[in-house]
């Protein structure tokens, strides 16, 4: 089938690249030209595993290309994905910006030529496939098509096998029409037994936030539960365990840490929040939600500082990762962001390491200190702290960082290393809810 996906931002390229990789032509649309023109060359803009071979290999067999071109790419496509930016609005008030979703929807419009199922993949409040619907009515009256809101649950840094392996497709359409077609796109996913749930447009987006919703939740809770474990000295890691084993509970997402990030959990329970109370309905699950994780991160800040005795003044803190999570180059609303900077407003000298995450904090914290490995990092520090768990952080040379340091305190903001096992090897060991 020939597809078009219109914005090359994160879900737009690693959609495009796999359904290339189903079998379809897609091309790929975006009005940056420098960006199209890079990946014309095979540049990719984001780090993402697996994602520049996927792209090279659609590329080179001519299921792939790009183009700034939307009248053409438009035309020629029978279903156009919208995988547009949906940032938090600029007056800070916590509404998603719709705003390149609605130019997207009145410029395609005027180049559709036959039937055309056009698909919101970008995340969208409740109401916005029938406003983009109506947009595309008004703008020309004569287009044929039909609106779907398909979700995307791609997780970053595991993205590729999130959309080759999902656990469920779920599309909201409301013709049997545009559901053959999307039956179609996603063929390959039906081979292999993927459950697809099929509903209204409103159910559909209102999914997508109810489902990071509750895994904000889920990460919320065990985060307070570490507190308490903390305080009664039981450990974290076994209540989990104990718990999650729980076929209704579930094991997974329940890692405490320090605080979730990222770019969808934190800008989607807010997003959610607006929509309740836009609607009259209470959504406190939600809200606990959103300020237990600033006070879990805030929380972290002050077990840095009551580590090293009260005072940071004139003390270095090694810190080993600095992205939201490991396996991606983004930074947004990552941890590390809320962490460190009162710790450097507090007198306290940062050097850093990350694998990915360096060059954008290059321009965020200029005061920091970046170091090229992971014992850099450790040197004269009068503490180091785990902040992300990248693969590279699980398999330290603890000898070595131990006689780097100035002082053995290892703080382990993501549970990785064991404490007793720390301690044995003569570390000062602090852990999330551990004993
Ligand atoms: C998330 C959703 O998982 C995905 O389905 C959605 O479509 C986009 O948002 P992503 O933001 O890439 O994906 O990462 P995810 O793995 O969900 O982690 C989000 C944050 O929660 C990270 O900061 C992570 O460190 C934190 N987290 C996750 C925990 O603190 N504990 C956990 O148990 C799980």
């Amino acid at each position: 089938m020939k597809i078009t996906i219109i914005g090359t931002g994160y879900v737009g390229l690693v959609t495009g690249a796999c359904l290339a990789e189903f079998g379809h032509h897609i091309t790929c649309m975006d009005k940056d030209t420098s960006k199209i023109s890079a990946l014309q060359d095979g540049q990719i803009p984001i780090y993402e595993p697996g994602l520049d071979e996927l792209v090279r290999k659609n590329s080179r067999d001519g299921r792939l290309s790009f183009t700034t071109n939307l009248a053409e790419s438009v035309a020629n496509a029978s279903a156009i994905f919208i995988a547009v930016g949906t940032p938090s609005s600029r007056r800070g008030d916590g509404y998603a910006d719709l705003t390149y979703i609605y130019a997207a929807a009145k410029e395609l419009a005027q180049h559709l030529k036959g039937y055309t199922v056009i698909i919101d993949k970008s995340t969208v409040p409740v109401g916005t496939a029938k406003q983009v619907s109506r947009l595309i009515q008004e703008t020309n009256p004569d287009a044929d098509f039909d609106m779907v809101s398909n979700p995307e649950f791609l997780r970053e840094g595991a993205a590729i096998s999130d959309f080759q392996r999902p656990d469920r497709i779920v599309i909201g359409a409301e013709s049997v029409k545009a559901q053959a077609v999307m039956k179609e796109i996603y063929d390959p996913l039906y081979l292999i037994s993927t459950p697809f749930v099929f509903t209204g447009l409103e159910s559909a987006e209102l999914i997508k936030y109810a489902a990071n919703a509750f895994l904000a939740i889920k990460i919320s809770f065990i985060n307070e539960m570490a507190n308490l474990c903390e305080q009664v000295g039981a450990d974290v890691v076994d209540l989990a365990k104990g718990v999650g084993l729980d076929g209704r509970i579930g094991s997974k997402f329940l890692h405490p840490g320090p605080g979730f990030g990222g770019s969808c959990f934190p800008k989607d329970t807010i997003a959610l929040l607006r929509t309740a109370q836009e609607h009259g309905v209470p959504a406190r699950s939600v809200e606990a939600a959103v300020e237990i994780n600033a006070s879990q991160k805030a929380g972290m800040v002050k077990k840095i500082r009551d580590a090293l005795g009260g005072d940071v003044v004139g003390k270095t803190i090694g810190v080993l990762g600095l992205t939201f999570k490991p396996e991606t180059d983004d930074l947004r609303d990552s941890p590390a962001l809320s962490i460190l900077p009162p710790l450097l407003e507090k007198g306290a000298k940062i050097q850093v390491h990350d694998p990915q995450g360096m060059k954008e904090a290059e321009q965020l914290f200029p005061e920091f200190t970046y170091t090229d490995n992971s014992y850099e990092a450790a040197t004269d520090a009068d503490a180091l702290v785990l902040m992300t768990e990248w693969n590279q952080y699980r398999a330290l040379d603890l000898e070595k960082i131990k006689s780097l340091m100035k002082q053995p305190l290892f703080i382990d903001l993501r549970n990785v290393y064991s404490p007793d096992k720390m301690k044995n090897k003569g570390f000062v060991y602090v852990g999330v809810g551990r004993k």
